[in-house]
This record gives structure tokens, sequence and C-alpha cells, in this order.
């Protein structure tokens, strides 16, 4: 799609060359890596612990000799410990829930609230909005970032925002009849559920005015793209993004290659790392994605650990480079009777099979001395009649194909139209009861 199409014109930075763009970050980047040392006591700790001073940051490789920030440095320093800048000039807190312990806090000052803005109106464009679009927002408001983010990214953009939210599916749909919306920002988990919904109130989603879904939050893969564009008609676009790094908006694709977020270069550098030993890994490799941020006040991060496993790629439809599709979090990652196992997999070969609907859970259990693995999976409602036989085979399908892609022995549990607990956020796929 060209500029014209959309009538939202590109910022120069993104038509930008390579080298105006290293040279860029690596300005920015001594900016960020001295201001994190000068004004949050941590970090400079850390680096003197480390043996290194901003100073020593001359080119931009050489941000592989600093320490790198984890979940655990934001905890230690709970809650506002991590910020650069006096508390009174932090205008927006957010915070993530975490599955133990304390939640992780992240502050923005009117500047950062600035930026962030400009650049989900940056990935909302990358996603092919036009002029006078109306965007229905179903990512959770609140101290999640992904409805406030998205909000004030569609406003920035002056589209019209319908703040909607998680939950109440029915209404949401009854909205979405009424408003006419033109782009969906939710988690692609959620959008199966408003979906579902959209067919039991006897509508068509192909019918549906909306064109565009950008959809992230969590693991999905390109199968699944495939699945929600033949299902609904819509154009199926990943925006990536953390909290602790800014939240949605971090990374983007463009619609016109759908072939990976490309990052927002301008304000984050990306490294890959070995996610067991923490080494840099040559561009290209496979890893754990480190991210610093370049222009952030309140909270700079340096050299943060994501969790998040995928590679990096040269740019195409921006000079930025892009990310591959995130195929899990090394937190999701199963360990099945010694095979290494992620809930993408799963999914990958649950919509190979044309009776399954992708609402499913993966449940670790321990028999002995032996991991089990099931794999919790719906019928699709049209299928939902058919006969015993059809669901004992879609069972024996799905097993045979886990076992001859993936190398793990799973259980099957082909259940009714509805017994799969649905999230109205981040989906929750897996369940591991064998340390309890
Ligand atoms: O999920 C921010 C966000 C909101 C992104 C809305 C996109 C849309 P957190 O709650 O801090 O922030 O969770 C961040 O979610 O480290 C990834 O593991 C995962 N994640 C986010 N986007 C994607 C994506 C928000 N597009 C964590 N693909 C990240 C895969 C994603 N995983």
């Amino acid at each position: 799609m060209s500029e014209r199409d959309t009538g939202l014109p590109l910022e120069p930075i993104e038509k930008a060359s390579i080298d105006e763009l290293r040279a860029l970050q690596l300005e920015r980047l001594k900016w960020s890596v001295r201001h994190a040392y000068d004004n949050v006591a941590h970090y400079r700790a850390k680096f003197d612990a480390a043996g290194v001073h901003p100073d020593d940051l001359r080119a931009i490789e050489d941000i592989a000799r600093f320490p790198v920030t984890t979940k655990q440095d934001l905890r230690e320093t709970y809650p506002f410990g991590m910020f650069a800048v006096p508390r009174d000039q932090v205008v927006r807190i957010h915070a993530s829930s975490g599955t133990t312990g304390k939640p992780t806090v992240v502050g923005y000052t009117a500047r950062d609230i600035d930026t962030w803005s400009d650049l989900v109106a940056r990935s909302i464009r990358a996603s092919g909005a036009r002029h006078g679009d109306i965007v229905h927002v179903s990512y959770g408001y609140g101290l999640f970032t992904g409805g406030l983010g998205a909000h004030y990214g569609a406003e920035r953009l002056g589209l019209t925002v319908v703040p909607f939210g998680g939950g109440q599916t029915e209404r949401q749909v009854q909205l979405i009849n009424d408003f006419r919306p033109d782009i969906i920002m939710v988690t692609p988990s959620y959008m199966l559920a408003i979906a579902d919904e959209l067919e039991r109130q006897g509508f068509d989603p192909r019918q549906s005015s909306l064109r565009i879904g950008i959809f992230g939050a969590e693991p999905w893969t390109n199968d699944m793209r495939t699945a929600i564009e033949q299902r609904t008609g819509m154009d199926a676009v990943d925006i990536y993004g953390l909290s602790e790094v800014m939240g949605p908006g971090v990374a983007n694709e463009c619609i016109e290659t759908k072939d990976g977020p490309t990052i927002w270069e301008d304000h984050f550098l990306p490294e890959i790392v070995d996610p067991q030993t923490g080494a840099p890994l040559p561009e290209g490799e496979f890893g754990e994605r480190v991210v610093t941020s370049l222009k952030k006040e309140a909270l700079p991060i340096i050299r943060y650990r994501t969790r998040d496993l995928t590679r990096l790629l040269p740019g195409t439809a921006r000079t930025m480079r892009r990310m591959q599709k995130i195929t899990g979090r090394s937190d999701d990652m199963m360990i099945v009777r010694g095979v290494n196992v992620f809930p993408s997999q799963i999914e990958e070969q649950i919509l190979k099979q044309p009776s399954l609907a992708p609402h499913y859970v993966c449940e670790l259990d321990r028999e002995g001395p032996l991991d089990t693995l099931t794999v919790r999976v719906e019928l699709k409602p049209e299928f939902s009649a058919a006969p015993e036989p059809e669901r004992v085979q879609a069972a024996a399908r799905l097993e045979q194909s886990i076992k001859s892609m993936i190398g793990v022995t799973a259980r099957i549990a082909v259940e009714p139209v509805g017994a799969v607990e649905r999230s109205i956020g981040k989906a929750k796929r897996v369940i591991d009861r064998r340390r309890k």
C-alpha cells in the first residue's frame, strides 16, 4: 500500500537511511545511558560494580559492556526506585500484575506520554489506518498499558476512538454493529471470542465494518493470522510492546508486508542474547530480545531482558529492522519429558484441523516420574453436533500431528463449545501442576 492510499504520510525518520538512523541511535543511546547513571542510584551502583561508565560508550556495540536489567531490578526498587526524574514530574503510572509478588511499576513524564502517543500513532498508521477511521479499543484500560496506550495513539492520529476496554462481549458486539468501527485493537484470543459472539448473535463476521485488527499483548502464530483473516475478512497486523519498555507500540507490523513487527529503532535499540548465558548473539540468530530505551525520561531502561524469544530481521517496508513474530516467552516454554515445547507450536497443529477451534489450553501434570501434557481444545460450533466419531478422529489426528511435528506425546481432550475458559485479555495457555 502506498502512502497515498492511506492519506497519512510517514515521518521523515521512517524513511531515513541506515547511516542516519544509526547516528541518531548513538547520540540518543549516549544520552539515555548517562541519564540512567546520573539519576538512578540503582543503575549507578550496577554500572560501577561492572566497571563501566557512560563515557565508555563510543559506538552502539559498546552497549554490550553494560549490565542487563531484569524484572528483579524493578522489584528490588519497588515502587518508584528506578525513576530518573523527581516524582512530581511523573504524570502517569502503569503496573503489570506479575504472577508472583509485587507488581512491576512504570512511570511516564508528560514528554514520555507524548512520545508513546506518537509511536502508537505511527503503529496504527503502519497497520493501514486511514483518515476518518473509527477505532474500537478492546484492550483493558487501567494499570495495564494496552487500553490507554492504544487510546492515546489513535487520538494522536486524529481518529475516532471508542474506549470500550475488555469484557462484556455481548455489548462489544452490539456497539461494533452500531458504531461500525474500521479498526479493532484487542488481543488475538479475545478477538476470537468477539467473532464467536458475532456469530452467536447471527452476524457473519466477514460482513462487519471492521477492516483492520491490530493484535498483540500475547504470542499468536501466522496460522492464527490466516485463520482470523479468513474468518473475519480483516487484515490482521501484529503490535508488540511491554510495559517495562513503554507499552504497546515498541514495534508494529506494516500492512504492506505483514512480515513481523518493525522495531521503532529511533526510540528502542534491540539486541538478541543467548537466553541461558546472556551473551550477545550475532545479527539474525534466534534468542532472547533485549531492549534499551533511547529517549525515555521517567524510566530509562538499559538492556532490559524481555524473556521474549525472536530474531532480528532486516528492514523491508521501512529502513528499521524487524523482529520475527514472537514464538513465545522463555517463561512459557514447557519441557515435556525433555522436549522443549511452546504453546504456539501446539496452536499451529490445532489450526490444521478443520473441525477444531483455536481455543486451547495446555495442562501439565506428573504421573509418577513422568510428565504428561494434555491439550484441551474445542470443536468449532458448526461441528458441535457432529457425531462422536468426528471428535475421536479429530483428537487422533491432532495427537498424531503433535507427535510427528513436535516430538511429544499429548493427550487430547476435545471438548464442547465454550468449555475452554475464555480470557478477556491475555489468554493463559499453560497450566503447570507439576510443581505443586
Ligand atoms: O502486553 C503491552 C501491549 C499491549 C502490547 C497491547 C501490545 C498490545 P505487558 O503486559 O507488560 O505489556 O506484557 C508484555 O506481552 O514481553 C510479550 O511476552 C507479550 N507480548 C506483547 N505483545 C506481543 C506480541 C503488553 N505482539 C509481554 N506478540 C511481552 C507476542 C507479545 N507477545
